[in-house]
Formats: C-alpha cells, sequence, structure tokens
C-alpha cells in the first residue's frame, strides 16, 4: 500500500545557487537555474569555441532532443512539436493558421497574458471577429463554467491557459476541449505558468496549439519555447520558411536543390536556426531532470506547499481562493488596493520575493522552498500587517 505522501519530494535546494538568505517564492516570474544547467549552457558556449567539431547532424540532434522530452511532458509524440523562440511566436502560428470569419467570436479570459491576447486583436481587425472576454469569476466561482457558458455556436477561437498567470486559477481544459469541439471553433493553450508543474495531457485535452516558454516552471533558459500542433494542422503555413525543417536538409552540400517538400511532422513550423546550440542543452537538462523528478510528484509537492501556506494566510485574513479553483503551484492573496504593491518592495528589502499582479500578491514556490521560507514570508507579512 502505497503512503499518502508518497509522491512528496524532499527539499532539491542543493541542485540550485540560491544562497540561504534568500527566500524565492516567484517562479512565475522566472525560475533559477539548477547548477546542472548552467553546466549545460556553459559547455554549449564552449563548442562554438570549436565550430570545426560540429557537424550536420547536431543541428537536428539538439532540436530532436528538445522535442522528445516536451512531447513526453503533454503526452504528445515528437513528431508534433515546434521549437519556437518565445509564446508570442507559437500563438503568431496559431492566428496565422486559425480562419475567423467576421463576426465570429474569440474567446479569451480577462487579464490574460498579453502574448496571448495581441495576436488575437490583430487577428479580429484582420477579419472582422469579434474578442469576447470572460471576465474573472466572482470569488469562490469557477471560471470553467463560465468559460463554456460563453462559448457558442458564434465561437471560432477559444484561446486560454491552463491556469490564470496573475493568480493561478484552474481552468478544467478537457471539459472547455469538449465545448469547444462541439461548436467547431479552435482550442488555443498557453501553458507556460504550467507546463513542468502540473500534468497535462494533450491526448486528453485535444488542443489545436499548445505552447510553453520554457525559462518559467520548465526550469530552462529565456527565449526558447515549444509548440505542440495537433496533428491534422501539421501542414499548415509557418511563421518563417527556414532552410532546416525542409525535406533533406541533412545534407548539407545539397541544400541549393531547393525543395518545396517539408520534414515530417511540425518542424516545418520550427523558427530559424532552430537548433538553438546554446539554449536547447540546458532545456534538455531541465526537463530531463523534471521527468526524473515525475510531474505528478512536482506538483503534489508543490500544491502541499501552497497548503501550508494558505492555512497561514487564512489564519491572517488573507483570503486565498480555495484549493479546487487554483492550480497547486500557485497561491494568489487578495489585498486592499495598493497594499500588496507596497508590501512587495518591503519583503524584497529583506531578500523575499513574490510578485504582484493587480491586487493580488502572487506565490509560486518550487522544490528549492523550505518551510524555513514559509516562516520567513509570514513572519515578515505579520510584523508588517502588525
Ligand atoms: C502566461 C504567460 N505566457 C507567456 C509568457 C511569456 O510570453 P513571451 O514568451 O511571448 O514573452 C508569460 C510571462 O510571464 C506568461 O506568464
Amino acid at each position: 500500500m502505497s503512503r499518502p505522501d508518497a509522491n512528496i519530494l524532499p527539499s532539491q535546494r542543493a541542485l540550485f545557487d540560491i544562497p540561504g538568505d534568500v527566500t524565492y517564492l516567484n517562479c512565475a516570474f522566472m525560475a533559477p537555474l539548477m547548477h546542472s544547467v548552467v553546466a549545460a549552457g556553459e559547455k554549449a558556449v564552449r563548442v562554438k569555441q570549436h565550430p570545426w567539431k560540429i557537424s550536420p547532424p547536431d543541428f537536428f540532434d539538439l532540436p530532436n532532443q528538445g522535442r522528445e522530452l516536451f512531447a513526453r511532458i503533454v503526452g504528445a509524440g515528437h513528431n508534433d512539436i515546434a521549437v519556437i523562440p518565445s509564446v508570442s511566436y507559437g500563438l503568431g502560428i496559431a492566428a496565422l493558421n486559425i480562419e475567423v470569419s467576421a463576426g465570429q467570436e474569440i474567446l479569451l479570459l480577462e487579464e490574460q497574458f498579453p502574448s496571448n491576447v495581441y495576436p488575437w486583436r490583430q487577428k479580429a481587425k484582420d477579419t472582422g471577429g469579434r474578442i469576447v472576454t470572460v471576465p474573472r469569476p466572482p470569488d469562490g466561482k469557477n471560471w470553467t463554467t463560465a468559460i463554456i457558458d460563453t462559448i457558442s455556436r458564434h465561437t471560432a477561437v477559444v484561446a486560454l491557459p491552463q491556469c490564470h498567470w496573475t493568480d493561478g486559477s484552474l481552468i478544467d481544459l478537457v471539459s472547455v476541449g469538449e465545448a469547444a469541439r462541439a461548436v467547431g471553433a479552435a482550442l488555443v493553450i498557453d501553458a507556460t505558468q504550467s507546463a513542468g508543474a502540473l500534468p497535462i495531457d494533450v491526448k486528453a485535452i485535444l488542443p489545436d496549439y499548445l505552447v510553453a516558454a520554457s525559462y518559467k516552471w520548465l526550469l530552462g533558459p529565456y527565449s526558447l519555447g515549444f509548440l505542440y500542433v495537433a496533428p491534422h494542422l501539421q501542414n499548415g503555413r509557418p511563421l518563417e520558411q527556414a532552410w532546416a525543417g525542409r525535406k533533406g536538409a541533412q545534407d548539407f552540400a545539397r541544400l541549393v536543390d531547393y525543395q518545396d517538400e517539408y520534414a515530417p511532422g511540425v518542424k516545418r513550423m520550427d523558427m530559424g536556426e532552430s537548433t538553438q546550440f546554446h539554449l536547447m542543452p540546458m532545456a534538455i537538462a531541465a526537463m530531463r531532470q523534471i521527468l526524473e523528478w515525475g510531474i505528478d510528484n512536482i506538483a503534489a509537492t508543490l500544491a502541499q506547499k501552497t497548503q501550508g501556506m494558505a492555512a497561514r494566510a487564512d489564519a491572517m485574513g488573507l483570503r486565498p481562493a480555495p484549493e479546487n479553483l487554483r492550480a497547486g503551484h500557485y497561491l494568489g492573496l487578495g489585498f486592499p488596493a495598493g497594499v500588496a504593491g507596497q508590501l512587495m518592495e518591503r519583503l524584497s528589502e529583506q531578500k523575499i520575493y513574490v510578485s504582484v499582479r493587480g491586487n493580488s500578491m502572487r506565490i509560486t514556490p518550487h522544490l528549492y522552498n523550505s518551510d524555513a521560507d514559509v516562516d520567513n514570508l509570514f513572519g515578515a507579512l505579520e510584523s508588517m500587517m502588525g
């Protein structure tokens, strides 16, 4: 019989370079790199000191390893994953390929991250479509129900996250996906604030596109990300016409035998220079470690951390969202207008790092956080709010 805490991981702080006096509770802003990831990056930078050791297969092997690992994180096949530099880029591909007609609706969430808003505003402008924003539900209410209630026969696109970047409000993507498919709408997911920290299964959600940046919960470098494209859309239009995405590109001697045919799968959507010689080895090292820990275990461990913090916040009258409405790796605490910003500055003077989004303090731990970090945060909040 398994113990109830069988999937709670011990502190992994020794794998990171976080000084003892720093309380870093801001993974949703940017993850710190592990020692192993920095080592992979340093080694990768040195490779180009000796370019004579780089051979044509290296251009393809590295991104293919990255695809393979990201595919495992989201339950996809490696041929379903394109290499991209940013979420904006991946959602640019989605907006380019999804058809929207005049009068049709593109459904977004209130205060959604701008990378998943601007491409749709442009799309609406170009097509005569209309943005419909689903407002944040009142406290204690479920955003999923509000989204499903807003989907109608006019909906062309449902573009949203798995959990909201400001406070971790959780969306049930399987149910939203069913509702979207029922009216023939495309489902586009920005999983940047969840991939690596929450289980995601594209086989159950069936999104058309799903994108994630590497530098948050994938614990990787900045300027790199991955795009899942559903098999039926993989012959769509790329944003760029990169040579490496063409059939036979491995044969460098014959690159000027120009090819109209693309490489198999979704490689045609890859960014130019998708090898990412310096960044990809870092992303690979980080994703390997994530898979070794196990995403279910990461999620359970982070959920346990935020539950403990929510109980302490509750005792201080800080109104944390109920567990069933927020992602386990996220805790948002509501403060009266203006208060959270002042507190954040005072916390950072004590080397305690959180974020403020709107009137909510966003606390996002990872496996490097200890009980002492939680004590530091709540000790400081208690003395400040006195
Ligand atoms: C939900 C979400 N998506 C995307 C990004 C980053 O987008 P981009 O890669 O376009 O800079 C962030 C950064 O905070 C985010 O929170």
